[in-house]
C-alpha cells in the first residue's frame, strides 16, 4: 500500500463471497476491490455471524469494546481476518448473543425478522463508530467512513458530533428497507435523546435506522442516478421523500458497477462452456443445453430450439413477481416458450411457482433456493432474463444478463431504465438497443413486451446484433468508482 494513500473504512451487513442475500453483496465486494485497485487503503468491517466465522479460520484479536445494548453492556471482540478472495483485511465484529446464530443475517428460519434487530445493529454502529475513530489505537484512521443501508445507518449518526471524526457517506440500496423500530427499542438501547425528532431519526413515533443515516451522513449516495430521482418523489420515497428533497444537496446517483472478473462468460468457471462477444454460438447454446438438462433428462430438439425465458431473484412484490405469475400462462398457451426460475422469498410465491412446474413439467423449470452456480449458469444458458421489477434501485441481475448476451426485459424504472435501451426500430437501426422496456406498470404492458423480444429472437441476424451490442457495454467499476473517489475527497 503506497504511503498517504487514502483510508477509507467500509461498514456493511454483508459481502460476497462470505455472506450474501443480494446485490448488496456484491456491491460490498466489487467496489471496495475497485477502490483497492485504485490506490485506496480498505478496511471492511462485517458482524461476526457464524456462517462468516465459519469461513474465516484464523484470526487476530485486535481489541474489545464495552458498548451499550438494549439490557447494559455488551462485550464485543474485535477480530482481524485476511481471506484470499479479498486484497485487504477484514475486521470482525465477534459478539456471539447477537450474531453467532444459524441462519440468515436479517431474518430467522421463518422468515421473521430477528427480534433483536435494533439492538444487532445498533451495537454493530456503535462498535464500527469507534472503529472510526481509531478508538483501538491501531494507528490505522480512515479519512473517510462508507456505510451501506438501514443496517449501518446508525455509524454516522453516532459520529455526526464527535470532533475528530471523519467524513461520512452513507448508501442507500434500497429505502424500501428502512430498519423501522419501536419508540421502546430507541429508550432501551439509552440511543441519544436529541435524535428523538422529526429532524432527527424519529419516524411515525418510532425511529428508522435508514433515516439516521440520510440525516446525519455527510454525503448520501444511491445506487443509480434514476432511483435518486425517484426517490425524491411520494411514489417511490417511503415517507422519505421530503426528506430527501431537502438534502438534495448531499444527495448523489452513482451507477452501481459489476465485477467483470467474477461476471465473464469467457471465463466463468460456473459455466459449461465459454463464449464471446465475437463467438457467442456454439458456447451459449451448450450453455443451455446443459441448464435444460438439470430439469429434463434428455431435451430434444423443439426444447432447445424454444425460446428460454430466464428469472433470478428474491421472490418479492418488488421484483414483479405477481406479473411474471400472471403472464408465464398466457405465454405457456400461445408460444412455445420455457421458463427456468431461480429464486426464494416470500412463501406464496415459492408455492405458486413449484405448483406451475408441477402443472408444466415439460416447460417450467423452478428451483427453489439460493444457488451460486445456477444462477450464473441461468445468466448464460436462457436466451431473454425476465426483470420486471416495480422499482429497482440499480439491479446487478439486467447488467449481467446483458454481458451474458441474454437480453433482460424490464420496467422502466430506476437503474433499470438507466441501464437498458429498449428495441425500437430507431434503437435497432442505430445499433443502440440492448433488451426490453415497457413502461406501463401491468401485466399486458410486460406481455407485450416479451412478445416483442419473441418476435426479434426469430431473426437470428437483429438477435444477434442486441446480444452483441448487450455484451459490449461497459458495467465495470471504472466510471463508478472514480465518482466515489472525487466524492470522498470533496
Ligand atoms: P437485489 O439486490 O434487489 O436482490 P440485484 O439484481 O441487485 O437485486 O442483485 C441480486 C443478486 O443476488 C445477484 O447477484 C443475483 O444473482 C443474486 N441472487 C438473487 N437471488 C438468488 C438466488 N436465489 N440464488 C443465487 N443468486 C441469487
Ligand atoms: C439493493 C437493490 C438493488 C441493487 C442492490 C445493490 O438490493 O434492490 O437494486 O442493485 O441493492 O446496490
Amino acid at each position: 500500500m503506497k504511503r498517504g494513500a487514502m483510508k477509507i473504512l467500509f461498514v456493511a451487513s454483508e459481502a460476497y463471497p462470505l455472506v450474501k442475500t443480494g446485490g448488496l453483496g456484491d456491491v460490498l465486494y466489487s467496489l471496495p476491490h475497485a477502490l483497492h485497485d485504485r490506490g485506496a487503503d480498505i478496511r471492511l468491517v462485517l458482524p461476526g455471524y457464524r456462517a462468516l466465522l465459519r469461513q474465516l479460520g484464523q484470526m487476530r484479536i485486535l481489541g474489545w469494546f464495552d458498548v451499550r445494548g438494549a439490557e447494559g453492556m455488551v462485550g464485543a471482540r474485535i477480530l482481524q481476518a485476511r481471506h484470499p478472495d479479498f486484497a485487504f483485511p477484514l475486521w470482525v465484529v465477534d459478539c456471539p448473543p447477537l450474531f453467532d446464530r444459524e441462519g440468515n443475517p436479517y431474518v430467522d428460519a421463518g422468515g421473521q425478522d430477528w427480534p433483536d434487530n435494533a439492538e444487532r445493529f445498533a451495537v454493530f454502529a456503535r462498535v464500527a463508530a469507534l472503529l472510526a475513530q481509531d478508538a483501538l489505537e491501531l494507528g490505522w484512521q480512515p479519512a473517510v467512513v462508507h456505510a451501506h443501508d438501514w443496517q449501518t445507518g446508525l455509524v454516522a449518526a453516532f459520529l455526526a458530533d464527535q470532533p475528530l471524526r471523519p467524513k461520512t457517506v452513507f448508501t442507500i440500496h434500497n429505502l424500501a428497507y428502512g430498519g423501522y423500530f419501536p419508540s421502546s427499542d430507541f429508550v432501551r438501547l439509552q440511543l441519544p435523546s436529541h435524535w428523538w425528532s422529526p429532524e432527527g431519526a424519529e419516524f411515525h413515533g418510532g425511529f428508522s435506522m435508514l433515516k439516521a443515516g440520510i440525516v446525519y451522513a455527510d454525503a448520501v449516495t444511491t445506487v443509480s442516478p434514476g432511483y435518486a430521482e425517484e426517490i425524491c418523489t411520494s411514489e417511490f420515497g417511503y415517507g422519505l421523500d421530503g426528506l430527501l428533497l431537502s438534502r438534495q444537496y448531499k444527495l448523489h446517483g452513482i451507477l452501481n458497477g459489476i465485477d467483470t472478473r467474477i461476471w465473464n462468460p469467457s471465463t466463468d468457471p460456473h459455466l459449461p462452456a465459454h463464449y464471446s462477444m465475437s463467438r457467442i454460438q456454439p458456447g451459449k447454446r451448450r450453455n443451455k443445453q446443459a441448464l435444460l438438462e438439470r430439469f429434463l433428462p434428455q431435451p430434444d430438439e423443439a426444447a432447445l430450439q424454444a425460446p428460454l425465458l430466464g428469472l433470478v431473484g428474491r421472490l418479492v412484490e418488488q421484483k414483479g413477481i405477481d406479473w411474471v405469475l400472471a403472464a408465464i400462462p398466457v405465454l405457456l398457451a400461445e408460444t412455445d416458450v420455457r421458463l427456468v426460475l431461480l429464486g426464494s422469498g416470500q412463501a406464496m410465491y415459492e408455492q405458486k411457482f413449484t405448483r406451475l412446474a408441477k402443472q408444466h413439467p415439460q416447460r417450467v423449470f423452478v428451483e427453489i433456493g439460493y444457488d451460486e452456480p445456477l444462477a450464473h449458469q441461468i445468466e448464460a444458458g436462457a436466451d431473454l432474463f425476465l426483470m420486471p421489477s416495480r422499482f429497482e434501485p440499480c439491479g446487478l441481475n439486467q447488467m449481467y444478463s446483458l454481458r451474458y448476451g441474454t437480453p433482460p426485459v424490464v420496467f422502466k424504472t430506476g437503474g433499470l431504465a438507466d441501464t437498458v435501451v429498449d428495441a425500437t426500430e430507431a434503437t435497432l437501426q442505430d445499433g443502440s438497443a440492448t433488451g426490453f422496456v415497457f413502461d406501463v406498470a401491468d401485466v399486458a404492458a410486460f406481455l407485450d413486451a416479451i412478445r416483442r423480444a419473441l418476435g426479434l429472437y426469430r431473426q437470428p441476424a437483429q438477435w444477434r446484433r442486441l446480444q452483441q451490442t448487450g455484451m459490449r457495454q461497459s458495467f465495470d467499476w471504472s466510471e463508478s468508482a472514480g465518482r466515489y473517489l472525487a466524492l470522498y475527497s470533496t
